[in-house]
């Protein structure tokens, strides 16, 4: 049987492997760090237990069902069950991001492209966003394919589930320039079919 998810830190989680290794390059930068998407909560749990110790984590889940971490964790009152595209739950976490200081922010939901625009807007100077399912533009598809197969040459992992990119440079460009955006550890990011920018 096919399994769409690599193992983190004991919870499934919708990622490449290796990933965890690119994100553990920048964690502990981060004052707060927000996910969109939780899902079974591999990647959630992940960066909680790689933050630093005084940096606020919050991820963001609609469906509560799709939860796998034990409910006994501390991480669970980390977790917002709800649609993070509402208006109430866009003010909320821009309020949290102007509050706070150096924030990470993760588009892993539904929609990266409207989460990226919907979020990207509320960053500060210094703040990163990056977008899951990502591919750099032009040849988008050829891009996505590529990165994938690189990552899959070990033959550890099928990637099933990774078929198709989501988002791509293209798809986001106006957001990017409108926000102020530059690229940012784009490389490294890419290798794990994330996009990655700053603000400055
Ligand atoms: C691709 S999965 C997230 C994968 C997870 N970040 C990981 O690394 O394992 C997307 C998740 O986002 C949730 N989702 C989709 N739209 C959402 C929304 N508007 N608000 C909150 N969660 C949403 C889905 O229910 C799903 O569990």
């Amino acid at each position: 049987m096919t399994n769409h998810f690599i193992n983190l830190v004991g919870v499934g989680a919708a990622q490449m492997p290796g990933t965890e290794l690119v994100f553990l390059e920048i964690i502990k930068d981060f004052d707060l760090i927000i996910e969109i998407g939780t899902d079974n909560g591999g990647l959630a749990l992940w960066l909680y237990l790689n933050k630093r110790a005084d940096a606020a984590f919050y991820t963001y889940e609609k469906e509560p069902t799709h939860v796998k971490i034990p409910k006994n964790h501390e991480i669970n009152s980390h977790i917002v069950y709800c649609d993070c595209l509402t208006e109430d739950t866009i003010d909320s976490i821009s309020a949290l991001i102007k509050s706070s200081g150096k924030t990470l922010f993760l588009c892993d939901g539904g929609a990266k492209i409207i989460e990226f625009g919907v979020f990207s807007k509320f960053l500060k100077y210094g703040d990163v966003i990056v977008l899951h399912d990502f591919a750099d533009s032009p040849n988008e598809t050829q891009n996505y394919a590529d990165a994938k197969a690189k990552l899959l040459k070990d033959g550890l992992w099928d990637g099933c589930g990774f078929e198709v990119h989501e988002a791509s440079y293209n798809s986001i460009e106006d957001d990017v320039i409108s926000a102020g955006l530059v690229k940012y550890n784009y490389n490294k990011f890419l290798g794990v079919l994330w996009g990655c920018f700053i603000k400055l």
